[in-house]
């Protein structure tokens, strides 16, 4: 059975296609896919879903290695190996907020799909605070009068500033990251080998 790679939608997808095919490998069958989910090359069988969903599907070994954001692994800290940063998907973690907005002097609420991440945070700053979770756009509760401020990544800066939203404070940073399912790094030694030398050529770079 062909080694199967659980790679993350969207952004993540593309940044990922270009640094494969920048190895040599051959991503025509992972472009032309249209709405498919799964993908099979000559080498490998790809599967595509959320962040979050990669590191279950690497987790429960339905997938032997997966792209993921080191977001996802920090939020939800699934039981994966967690293999090196990969030199794409640059990001930091960041509290932003309302250009010009004054916080309340009692309790903030902050909107987040990350909520672990952000209560860990503001309890090291010895702050309690609301959270409230959203699953995406998570700009707009600012915005709307939903909560004070957000908890999110920020990568080009550009979602924040069309929003007429301002960093207030960053505190992590990320890149994507290779992960694998612990049994598939015994078990399936060999047939993993090579991709992962692969990506781990410029691997190095990430954060
Ligand atoms: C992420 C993140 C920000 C945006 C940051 O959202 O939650 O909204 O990207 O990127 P930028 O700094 O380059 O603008 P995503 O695109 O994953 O969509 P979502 O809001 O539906 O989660």
């Amino acid at each position: 059975m062909k080694p199967v790679v659980a790679l993350t939608k969207g952004r993540l997808e593309k940044q990922f296609l270009q640094y494969f095919e920048s190895l040599g490998y051959d991503i025509k069958p992972l472009q032309d896919k249209g709405r498919k989910l799964r993908v099979q090359t000559d080498q490998f069988a790809f599967i595509f879903a959320k962040g979050p969903d990669v590191s279950t599907y690497v987790q429960y070994g339905i997938a032997d290695l997966g792209i993921v954001g080191g977001d996802i692994l920090a939020e939800f800290q699934p039981d994966v190996y967690d293999l090196f940063p990969l030199p794409f998907g640059k990001c930091r973690m960041a509290v932003a907020t309302e250009q010009g907005k004054v916080w309340p002097a009692q309790k903030k609420t902050i909107a987040s799909k990350y909520t672990g991440i952000t209560k860990e945070f503001f309890k090291n700053k010895g702050e309690s605070v609301d959270i409230i979770k959203l699953e995406g756009s998570v700009e707009l509760a600012p915005i709307l009068g939903l909560a004070d401020g957000i908890v999110d990544i920020v990568e080009t800066g550009t979602t924040l500033k069309e929003n007429g939203l301002v960093i207030d404070e960053e505190f992590m940073r990320f890149s994507a990251r290779l992960i694998a399912n612990r049994s598939s790094l015994k078990l399936k030694r060999q047939e993993l080998a090579q991709i992962i030398e692969d990506l781990k050529q410029r691997g190095g770079q990430g954060e």
